[in-house]
């Protein structure tokens, strides 16, 4: 029988349960909102702006996605979504049947009669770390092209403080009388893993903007979608950008707190689980954004730390916090690394390592900065043979890993290996058969970057294991 190495003080799946439940509940539950009658454009069928989308939908509007990608906005026509996000498909498949969302390339010939445009294209980091605003700029000039009075802009992705300035003033600029563009800034904060129940249930929505009919009008669309109330919290645009900004900043210098600590742990041997929950339990801390792994990745925290150093340099302000939660990232990629090269016995040279997990967090295909990734270029900087599994991210590892063997299975990954590593905090790897796995490794040796697992059960079963800041 199967042995189920789950350890019971385990994080990793907290919280997964309800929102499983409200989404099956949400695609599963035909009595679904009454039309709106309110028209929303969304520009960028990217993660953002897909879930957006979909959920602006579901929640009653009419919506028009415009995405520059031709293929990937003929995918999403024909119902095939291409990220891995827990109820977004089936959300997507509804509300095209009902006709409620539409997607197309033409962004000029899809603005007009719209009530919002909500704009989602990315914003990555340029070489120096400043947000990359020319996708942005773009779609603002074509704007203001099309808009007419009435219509309201509103920022969804992450830019710097002024952007929404300098967005108007191109907007405007010209207009010869006509009434103004109102821009509102609406930062997201959706977490990938659990996007669709995030939109429904945001933990708060900002809304910025100095034109309070066009505020009021941001606040009733999303008002429509929300499945319990949320905390509305209006201000200036500035304000709203820098709410975001600040937001993950604090989020990365969490993570690269705790992992700092567990070093420490690691050192005076201390279980960094022991203390990481009895600091949650101060509400002045929280429990969040307390788990141990192997730094922090993604599409944001990375580029929007980036963009808030960047950002505050060109207004004279030398930070020392920000740059230094960069630092400790990079060191704790280098620790996992190490570990890895420790436990194999000090070289990492013609060593065959299993990876298990490339997405940057579970529930995700999303490789985009991951730190499993940058983990795995460590590896075989040094030497060693990578093969690697992932349940959801194997088609972006063939693009960004190509030095990588990819494998079908975890115990394919773990076959022949001298060490695995588990960088990605999947829940089904702690459902794995760890005493099978172990029996088809050349030596039987584990890194949980994750603390995933149950190091008793483990050793149980003949590994050598380490985890990160465990007695
Ligand atoms: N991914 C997240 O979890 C997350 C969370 C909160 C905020 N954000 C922010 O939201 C923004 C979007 O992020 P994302 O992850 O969705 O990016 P993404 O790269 O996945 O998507 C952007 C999409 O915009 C499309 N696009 C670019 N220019 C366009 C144009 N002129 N017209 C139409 N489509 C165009 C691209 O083809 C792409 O599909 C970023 O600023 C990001 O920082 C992201």
């Amino acid at each position: 029988m199967k042995d189920l190495s789950v350890d019971p003080a385990s994080q990793a799946v907290r919280g997964t349960l309800t929102e499983t439940a409200e989404i099956s509940w949400l695609i599963s539950h035909q009595n679904v909102a009454p039309p709106t009658g309110v028209k929303v454009c969304v520009i960028g069928g990217g993660f953002v702006g897909l879930v957006t989308a979909t959920g602006l939908a579901q929640a009653g509007h009419s919506v028009t996605c415009v995405e520059k990608d031709k293929q990937k906005a003929a995918d999403l026509a024909a119902g095939k979504v291409a990220i891995f996000e827990q109820g977004l498909s089936e959300l997507l498949q509804a509300n095209l049947q009902r006709d409620r969302l539409t997607f197309t390339t033409d962004l000029a010939g899809s603005v007009s009669g719209q009530d919002m445009i909500v704009i989602s294209v990315g914003t990555p980091s340029t070489d120096d770390g400043q947000a990359d605003l020319s996708a942005f700029t773009e779609v603002i000039r074509d704007l203001a092209r099309s808009l007419r009075s009435g219509q309201v802009v509103t920022i969804k992705s992450t830019v710097p403080v002024c952007t929404a300035l300098f967005a108007s003033q191109l907007l405007n600029e010209g207009r010869n009388g006509q009434g103004p563009i109102p821009v509102v800034s609406n930062p997201e904060f959706l977490r990938e893993g659990t996007a669709v129940y995030d939109f429904f249930h945001p933990r708060r929505i900002v809304v910025g903007g100095n034109d309070p009919i066009a505020v009021e009008k941001v606040v009733q669309v999303y008002r429509a979608g929300l499945s319990r109330p949320a905390p509305i919290v209006v201000t200036s645009n500035e304000t709203a950008e820098m709410i975001k900004y600040a937001s993950n900043v604090y989020l990365a210098m969490r993570i690269a707190y705790i992992n700092e600590l567990s070093a420490v742990c690691d050192a005076l041997d201390i279980e960094v689980a022991d203390v990481s929950s009895a600091m949650g339990l101060d509400p002045r801390i929280g429990p969040d954004y307390l788990d141990v792994g192997p730094g922090f990745g993604g599409s944001c925290l990375p580029k929007d730390l980036n963009a808030f150093v960047a950002g505050a340099q060109r207004v004279g302000v030398n930070l020392a916090i920000a740059p230094a939660v960069r630092e400790a990232n990079e060191r704790q990629l280098d620790r996992v690394a190490e570990k890895v090269r420790a436990i194999v016995g000090g070289d990492l040279k013609d060593m065959r390592i299993g990876v298990l997990g490339l997405s940057f967090k579970a529930q995700t295909q999303d490789m985009r900065d991951s730190p499993s990734m940058a983990v795995v270029l460590r590896l075989l900087a040094h030497g060693a043979t990578v093969q690697a599994f992932d349940p959801a991210a194997m088609e972006e590892a063939r693009r960004l890993l190509p030095q990588v063997r990819l494998c079908a299975t975890a115990a394919e990954a773990g076959a022949g290996a001298d060490a695995i590593v588990i960088l990605t905090e999947w829940p089904e790897f702690q459902l794995l058969d760890w005493a099978g796995i172990g029996r088809l490794m050349r030596s039987a040796r584990l890194v949980d970057s994750r603390n995933l697992l149950s190091p008793e059960i483990l050793r149980r079963h003949g590994f050598e294991y380490i985890g990160m800041g465990q007695k």
